[in-house]
């Protein structure tokens, strides 16, 4: 039985890996968005066969680092060892033409996919240090390797010298420029993953796996799911892409398939080895994947980046997170 913390358990493969879970028997602890969305989950869990005591859920707008740090603060409380640390949770707004703010003035892809995710990292590396066997798991994308089929339409993934990020709270881009592209801060912030992932293994100094990886494209038929945010902004074009991609091409990997790659990358003694991994589910042809070890791209592959990176990101969240913006407030999510 592991002990196992996952955010982005709510929905999609995060919902379908903590089925998995806990049919296996693991105990899990998960960040939700909002009381409501955690007791959901956990009577969708209960109903899937999970006892009452596998399943806690803490509050945890990961938009809002105040509700993060609030988590965090209770978990280290309960000082109780966890065995995997699975930093899943995710969300994209390639159709929007403007930044959402987070709470705290900064733009709300970086913030949830990237910003929450490190400051998770950061307050309970001691619990995971304190696990039996423990491992990091990390979703990220394909998206975010300009040498890939889907990084390479649009504006490829570039952080630049970050100088977004460098100016502190209220940029648009993390390389600084000024015109938002919703797309491609989604697939800079998979980058950023694959970069804490980097900077995560350097600290512990290969320690424990840690393990990023890439699921394949997946499109529920839920209306829910990872490409809300699109269907909101222009559902005719998302309903042809939806049909196009998984029922015509067959390009879409299913969330089950998807759920249970990350149930076996967060528990399967195969993926045990110390250090840092990426792991990619590549469609070979229409309708079949193949999910095996793959390299990043070069960008996050530096490692100096990935510890500036990781500085400039403590130096924001340290800046910002006292300091909450009440203008911003409205806007997030
Ligand atoms: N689907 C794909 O094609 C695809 C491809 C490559 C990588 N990925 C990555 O896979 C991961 C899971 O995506 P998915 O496809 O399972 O999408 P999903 O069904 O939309 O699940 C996303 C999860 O993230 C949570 N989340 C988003 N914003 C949050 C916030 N502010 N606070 C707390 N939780 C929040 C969601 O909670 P709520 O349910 O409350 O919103 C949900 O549990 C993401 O990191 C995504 O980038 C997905």
């Amino acid at each position: 039985m592991k002990r196992i913390l996952i955010t982005g358990a709510s929905s999609g493969i995060g919902l379908e890996a903590a089925r998995r879970l806990v049919s296996s028997g693991h105990q899990l602890t998960l960040l939700c968005r909002s009381s409501e969305r955690g007791q959901q989950t956990r009577a969708q869990l209960l109903a899937a066969g999970a006892t009452s005591s596998q399943v806690t859920c803490l509050v945890a707008d990961l938009a809002d680092l105040g509700s993060v740090q609030s988590a965090c603060d209770q978990l280290q409380e309960r000082d109780e060892p966890l065995d995997a640390l699975v930093l899943n949770a995710g969300q994209q707004r390639a159709g929007a033409t403007a930044p959402v703010w987070s709470p705290q003035g900064i733009e709300i892809t970086f913030a949830v996919n990237q910003l929450a995710h490190q400051l998770i990292a950061t307050g309970l590396l001691p619990l995971l240090r304190a696990g039996s066997q423990p491992r990091v798991v990390i979703t990220a994308s394909d998206v975010h390797n300009p040498a890939t089929g889907g990084g390479r339409v649009g504006q490829p993934a570039d952080l630049g010298d970050l100088a977004g990020l460098r100016a502190g709270a209220g940029f648009v881009m993390l390389d600084g420029k000024a015109r938002f592209d919703g797309d491609k801060a989604y697939k800079d912030s998979k980058l950023c993953n694959v970069l804490l992932g980097r900077e995560l293994d350097h600290q512990l100094a290969g320690a424990m796996p840690v393990l990023t990886w890439s699921p394949g494209l997946v499109i529920q038929r839920s209306r829910e799911g990872f490409f809300r945010h699109n269907r909101q902004s222009n559902p005719l074009g998302m309903a042809l892409f939806a049909l196009v991609a998984r029922d015509l091409l067959r390009v879409t990997e299913s969330v089950a398939t998807a759920g249970g790659l990350l149930a076996d990358l967060i528990t399967d003694p195969a993926f045990g080895s110390s250090g840092f991994n990426y792991w990619s589910n590549r469609l070979v042809r229409p309708g079949m994947h193949r999910f095996s070890a793959a390299q990043t791209s070069a960008e996050a592959a530096d490692l100096a980046k990935a510890g500036e990176l990781w500085r400039l990101s403590q130096a924001l969240i340290e800046t910002t997170h006292q300091t909450a913006t009440p203008s911003f407030k409205d806007q997030s999510t």
